[in-house]
């Protein structure tokens, strides 16, 4: 197993490897996306197998393959209905049989939480958990946090609301256990019945970065240094369709402040506030995604 083995949880990460490591390394990528890729990793092969459909996790996971020379051994997007999952095969099966194909990592995503560990128990080469249900997003908080990063040039004493589903999105669970490593002060809003889980709170509540939970938006928007939009989990069973940020809304934030989203976005970010300075999430947190997945595939097979 490579240095840094399976990518299942933001937990597994420190502001020191952040910092030290993943954020120059990221930088660096951007260069090498930029001029056209390299071969560096010439030799190496990669499998991206989604249980569960995606856009932007999938298509960046590829492209930062193919910009580093790593051979897209296989992929799927639809693998559920298209494997023999569809039969009833256990993941603890596909994933032994995809063993012995010779990947040197495996990148997929899951409906089911906790799927990814289980896979990452029978696995000899490093899972990266592209999302599991209703658990975390791993990668998706790494290149929210180096966003902010480049943004601010900074993250301690930010003032981050994260919004919308927290009891049921993933992204803004693998997000706060990552915000918890710097001096940040977190806003959750979320209605009564999508609140952040208990056990993210308590963590929160004990590295005393947990500021306030309040379902109410206008309570924080004009405070916050970023606003983390979410959408809502319908196809987890959530039901809300409040917390709509229109240029009205936005235009109540600092000016220096950013609206954020992990994509892909409901009715929760009108049309027009995409062109509104704030707007980071297809400027920034887009191409973000792509070099923090080419660092992730350097430091796991390079
Ligand atoms: C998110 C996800 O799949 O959890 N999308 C993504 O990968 N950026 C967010 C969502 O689907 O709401």
């Amino acid at each position: 197993m490579s240095k840094l083995g399976h990518v299942l949880s933001t937990r597994q990460f420190s502001r020191q490897w952040l910092e030290q490591e993943l954020f120059p390394l990221a930088h660096k990528m951007e260069t090498v996306a930029k001029t056209g890729g390299c071969r560096s990793l010439s030799g190496k092969c990669i499998f991206v197998v989604f249980w569960e459909p995606s856009t932007r996790t999938f298509v960046s996971f590829l492209t930062a393959a193919r910009k580093l020379g790593v051979e897209v051994g296989f992929s799927s997007q639809d693998f559920a209905k298209s494997s023999s999952t569809f039969k009833g095969e256990s993941l603890e099966d596909t994933i032994r049989v995809f063993n012995c194909y010779y990947p040197d990592v495996i990148v997929m995503r899951h409906n089911e939480t906790g799927a990814v560990n289980r896979a990452s128990q029978v696995s000899s080469v490093p899972i990266i958990n592209a999302g599991d249900g209703k658990g975390e997003h791993p990668t998706q908080a790494l290149l929210d946090v180096y966003t902010l990063w480049r943004k601010f040039g900074k993250i301690d004493y930010l003032n981050i609301a994260l919004v919308g589903d927290l009891l049921n999105g993933r992204t803004v669970h693998s997000l706060a256990w990552l915000l918890a490593e710097f001096k940040v002060k977190i806003y959750l809003v979320s209605p009564d019945n999508l609140k952040m889980p208990e056990e993210i709170k308590g963590f929160l509540r004990s590295k005393n970065v947990l500021r306030i939970e309040t379902d109410k938006l206008e309570n924080v928007i004009g405070g916050v240094d970023v606003v983390y939009q979410t959408r809502t989990q319908t196809e987890r069973g959530s039901l809300f369709d409040g917390f709509i940020i229109d240029n009205s809304v936005a235009d109540q934030m600092k000016q220096s402040a950013v609206i954020m989203h992990p994509l892909p976005r409901g009715k929760e970010i009108a049309a027009e506030v995409d062109s509104n300075h704030r707007a980071i999430y297809f400027t920034e947190q887009v191409p973000s995604g792509l070099f923090v997945r080419m660092a992730l595939l350097k430091m796991i097979l390079g």
